[in-house]
């Protein structure tokens, strides 16, 4: 995830951006870089890879008058991590560094194209300083043309400008994505897009709110506000305990990264999605040639996402698909034919089975592709093909936005198929678009849902086992919930189909078997409802998670009245997601570093 950083003082400019940088990289990046104005003239300095690369740069270069200086992190999500891609960048005179996205960059890029500017990286940030070039050429005045620059922007951003046309200056700008400027004892001014970087050097930090943008000179903060009024900082005092920084105010990193999954599903849709089409840029449709079949093969939560894959790959894209466990995949001798197209899904990129399976498949000379979440990780670097689901770096031990972000992508997948294949109308792969656009604010966390699944939590602290029921992808589902909550609560809980559960597993239903039922109203509601009725009439305590209004439940949590039942799926994520937390919290039990798990497993 991407970093900003920020100093213009007399201080040492360059220790104390790299220093911050340094401060962020719990956050993963894969390139950084840094912009120093000093005495009217710039140093800049990029490197992909570790900030140990950056630092190897910029040694011989020495900051010890004032100066004003930027400096990024870069996690790669449009354009390769290239030093072409990493920020600061650069326009005739100034420099820019951005986290978030300007969706209308595209537009913008194309208008100054025409008007004869020059792109030199692949990024959506470099369209901002040439607009704001373009802008200052037209007004002569640096802080107008930051303005309209900042008006002419469409997306989330967190904004640090340098500019020659006015040195001793930051200009900011922040909407969607965090920022915030501290002052020290010297009344010396430091940006950063989270704490940590802060601490040791601000004394007091004004967090900017959407909308907020002005400038920072030597003895001035400057704010105004999106109605373009002046407004006066608000000062906190900063926290000196960095771990907690880091949580960015929640409790556990897991907390955090469900609160997260709005933002790093708009990074994974960024650039695929165009009105009538799914694109992905990263490997070639031959790919998909000669294919009749897809095999997907993973591990924990990401088989339980490659699981939720079969039912859209068939449904959507008319192909046939299986998916298999590859700790089970690995010793049974499969059968492997070139007319399928092996699928390897993980997060991390090196979990021990899944890499074993995609070298087998390798050796058997299929076609590859892997699903992850790390660039250069051991199975992108292996596989034919790549899709990087772009969740930034997970710290909790128990999977949420790798998940979210997998499903994603599977989605897009399916329906960049069924265009390959024709097997969807335009129309409806118009809507399918315009839905799959709308999973960022399907999985924004609401504050009453929170609060209410906070309230239920304590009856479910004990019982003799959860069962999460559901069918068709809720199926998926209903493990993926399991699994959470047996991670992080150590209680025992099964994922089974709704319509199973009558061949067996109904005869544990008592008031201490707990059964969380998915319900979507755009599935198979009366099916799924039945089943839970056949348990709430044997006793089973029910917690029921559905948009229509259940009166055998026990407990009912509501989600909202969605179009389709893939928006509902990405809402009740959320749900199990925050009962598992939630529960796990009540038990006393450390969330982010559950007993006896590792986050990567490199082992068989
Ligand atoms: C569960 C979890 C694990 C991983 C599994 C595979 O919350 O995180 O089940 O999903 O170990 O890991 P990756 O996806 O890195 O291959």
């Amino acid at each position: 995830m991407c970093g900003i950083v920020g100093y213009i003082g007399k201080k040492n400019t360059k220790e104390i951006l790299l220093e911050g940088l340094k401060e962020l990289e719990y956050r993963g990046y894969d390139s950084a870089g840094i912009a120093v104005l000093e005495n009217g003239n710039f140093s800049s300095f990029k490197a992909v890879g570790k900030l140990i690369n950056l630092e190897e740069k910029t040694k011989d270069f020495i900051t010890e008058k004032f100066a004003a200086g930027i400096g990024h992190t870069r996690w790669a999500t449009h354009g390769k991590p290239t030093e072409l891609n990493a920020h600061p960048h650069l326009g005739e005179s100034s420099y820019v560094v951005h986290n978030g996205i300007i969706e209308n960059y595209a537009q913008l890029k194309e208008k100054l194209i025409n008007d004869g500017v020059i792109f030199l990286s692949q990024t959506d940030t470099e369209v901002i300083v040439h607009q704001f070039e373009k802008n200052l050429s037209n007004t002569k005045d640096p802080l107008k043309a930051f303005e309209k620059t900042i008006d002419e922007l469409e997306g989330a951003y967190a904004i640090l400008l340098v500019t020659k046309a006015q040195k001793d200056t930051i200009f900011f700008a922040k909407n969607g994505s965090p920022m915030l400027v501290g002052v020290d004892e010297d009344n010396e001014k430091y940006f950063a897009s989270s704490d940590t970087p802060l601490i040791g050097h601000a004394t007091k930090v004004n967090y900017f709110e959407d909308g907020d943008w002005g400038y920072v000179s030597n003895d001035k903060i400057v704010i105004f506000d999106k109605e373009k009024k002046e407004k006066k900082p608000t000062f906190k005092t900063l926290s000196t305990n960095k771990l907690s920084a880091q949580k960015d105010g929640y409790r556990f990193f897991m907390e955090k990264e469900i609160y997260e999954q709005s933002n790093v599903i708009a990074d994974t849709l960024l650039g695929r999605l165009h009105d009538n089409e799914v694109i992905f840029d990263e490997f070639d449709k031959s790919l998909f040639d000669g294919i009749n079949e897809i095999k997907l093969c993973a591990c924990g939560t990401s088989y339980h996402s490659a699981l939720s894959a079969t039912y859209l790959f068939e449904r959507y894209a008319k192909i046939k698909t299986s998916v298999e466990i590859a700790s089970e995949f690995r010793y049974r001798n499969p059968i492997m034919t070139k007319d399928t197209l092996f699928v390897v899904i993980s997060q991390s990129g090196e979990t021990a089975d899944t890499l074993e399976t995609l070298k087998m498949a390798k050796n058997a000379g299929l076609k590859t592709l892997v699903i992850c979440n790390v660039d250069n990780s051991s199975m992108v670097r292996l596989a034919d093909a790549c899709i990087l689901t772009r969740a930034g770096v997970e710290k909790g031990v128990a999977s949420t936005k790798a998940f979210a972000t997998q499903v994603t992508v599977f989605w897009m997948l399916s329906l960049y198929i069924a265009q390959l294949k024709k097997s969807i109308e335009i129309k409806e792969l118009a809507k399918q678009i315009s839905l799959i656009r709308h999973i960022p604010t399907s999985v924004k966390v609401a504050d009453t849902l929170h609060e209410k699944i906070k309230r239920i939590s304590k009856r479910y602290l004990h019982g003799h086992g959860f069962f999460f029921i559901g069918r068709d992808i809720f199926f998926p589902l209903a493990l993926e919930g399991a699994l959470k909550l047996k991670e992080i609560s150590y209680l025992h809980a099964e994922g089974y189909p709704s319509g199973e559960m009558k061949h067996g597993p109904i005869a544990l239903a008592d008031p201490e078997l707990f059964t969380i039922a998915l319900l979507p109203q755009h599935l198979l509601y009366d099916k799924a409802k039945s089943n839970v009725e056949e348990l709430s009439a044997r006793d089973s305590t029910i917690c029921a998670i559905s948009a229509m209004e259940f009166d055998k439940a026990d407990d009912f949590i509501p989600i909202s009245t969605c179009q389709d039942y893939m928006l509902e799926f990405f809402e009740m994520m959320v749900v199990v997601q925050l009962l598992s937390l939630e529960i796990s919290i009540r038990l006393g039990n450390d969330v982010d570093m559950p007993r006896n798990l590792a986050k990567s497993v490199t082992v068989e």
